[in-house]
C-alpha cells in the first residue's frame, strides 16, 4: 500500500491532503508538534477510509532529531510533503532576533534539514516524491513580510536545486506556491475571494500535480500572472510602494 508523510499535520492544508490521499488508498503518516492534537483527524481517516494512519512527533526547529525521526517511521513514505510554516510577526521580527530566527528556521532551515534526509533516502532507493509548500511571497520581498518571504525564496531555490539533482535519480520534486489560502494562518486577514483557495482545492491540486509529475504548481492560475506583473515593476518604483 502506498504511503504519504505529512509534515506539519495540524495545518488545514494537511488535513485536506490527508483525507484526499486516504480516499485513494494511501497509508497516512501525520507528523506535528504535539501530534496528539491530530488524534481526531486520525480517527476520522480510520472510520471514513479504512486505511492505516499513524501519529509522529516532529518539530521543524529541531534539526538534530530529523534523521532519527525519518528512520523511526513505520514504513518509508513514498511521498514526503513539507507543509509546516510560520508567518510570524514582521514588525516584532525587525527588532527581535528570536522572532526573526524562528521565521527563518521554520520556513527555511527546518524544511531543508528534514527534506535533505528524505532526499538522500529517496536518491539511494531510486524513487520517491518530495513536495514542498513554498509561497509566492518568495518571489519579491515586500516590507510587510520580507523575513517570511526571504525564507520562502530560499526554500523555492532549494527545491529547484533539489529537483535538478534528483531528477536523473528517478525522484520527483514538486514546488507548491498556493497563493492565498483560507487557513488558520490567514484567518485575521481580509483576503480577496477571487484569488483565495480553500484547503480542499489546494489538496486536490497537489494530488493531481504529484500524479502528473509537475515541477511547480500555482494553485490558482492567476497567481502566476499576478507575480509576473509584480516582478516587472522596476525596483525604483517598487521601493516607493506601500506593500
Ligand atoms: N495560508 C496561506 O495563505 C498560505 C499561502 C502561501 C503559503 N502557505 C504555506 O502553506 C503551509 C501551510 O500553512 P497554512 O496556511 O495551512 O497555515 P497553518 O494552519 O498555520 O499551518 C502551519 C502549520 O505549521 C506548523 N508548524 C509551525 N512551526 C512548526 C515547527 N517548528 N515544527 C513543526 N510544525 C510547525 C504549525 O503547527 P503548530 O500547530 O504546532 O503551530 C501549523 O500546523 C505553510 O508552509 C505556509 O507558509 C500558506
Amino acid at each position: 500500500m502506498p504511503s504519504v508523510l505529512l509534515l506539519g499535520a495540524g495545518s488545514d492544508i494537511a488535513g485536506s491532503l490527508a483525507r484526499k490521499y486516504a480516499s485513494t488508498g494511501y497509508e497516512i503518516q501525520l507528523a506535528a508538534r504535539k501530534v496528539s492534537r491530530c488524534q481526531p483527524l486520525k480517527q476520522d481517516i480510520g472510520i471514513r477510509y479504512n486505511v492505516s494512519c499513524s501519529l509522529h512527533e516532529f518539530d521543524a526547529a529541531k534539526p538534530e532529531t530529523h534523521a532519527a525521526f525519518f528512520e523511526s517511521l513505520p514504513v518509508r513514505p513514498d511521498i514526503t510533503v513539507s507543509i509546516f510554516g510560520y508567518l510570524g510577526e514582521q514588525k516584532i521580527a525587525e527588532s527581535d532576533w528570536a522572532e526573526c530566527e524562528r521565521i527563518l528556521q521554520v520556513n527555511y532551515t527546518g524544511a531543508v534539514s528534514i527534506l535533505n534526509v528524505a532526499a538522500n533516502a529517496y536518491a539511494a532507493q531510486g524513487h520517491g516524491t518530495i513536495v514542498g509548500i513554498s509561497s509566492v511571497a518568495g518571489e519579491r520581498g515586500r516590507q510587510s513580510n520580507y523575513f517570511y518571504g526571504s525564507a520562502k525564496a530560499g526554500f523555492t531555490a532549494y527545491l529547484s536545486g533539489l529537483r535538478n539533482r534528483l531528477y536523473p535519480l528517478g525522484v520527483h520534486v514538486l514546488t507548491v506556491k498556493p497563493g492565498f489560502v483560507a487557513t488558520k494562518m490567514t484567518e485575521n486577514m481580509a483576503l480577496p475571494p477571487l484569488v483565495t483557495a480553500q484547503p480542499d482545492a489546494v489538496a486536490t491540486a497537489i494530488f493531481e500535480a504529484v500524479r502528473k509529475k509537475k515541477d511547480v504548481l500555482y494553485v490558482k492560475w492567476m497567481w502566476r500572472w499576478i507575480m509576473f506583473m509584480i516582478k516587472c515593476i522596476p525596483e525604483g518604483v517598487f521601493k516607493k510602494m506601500k506593500l
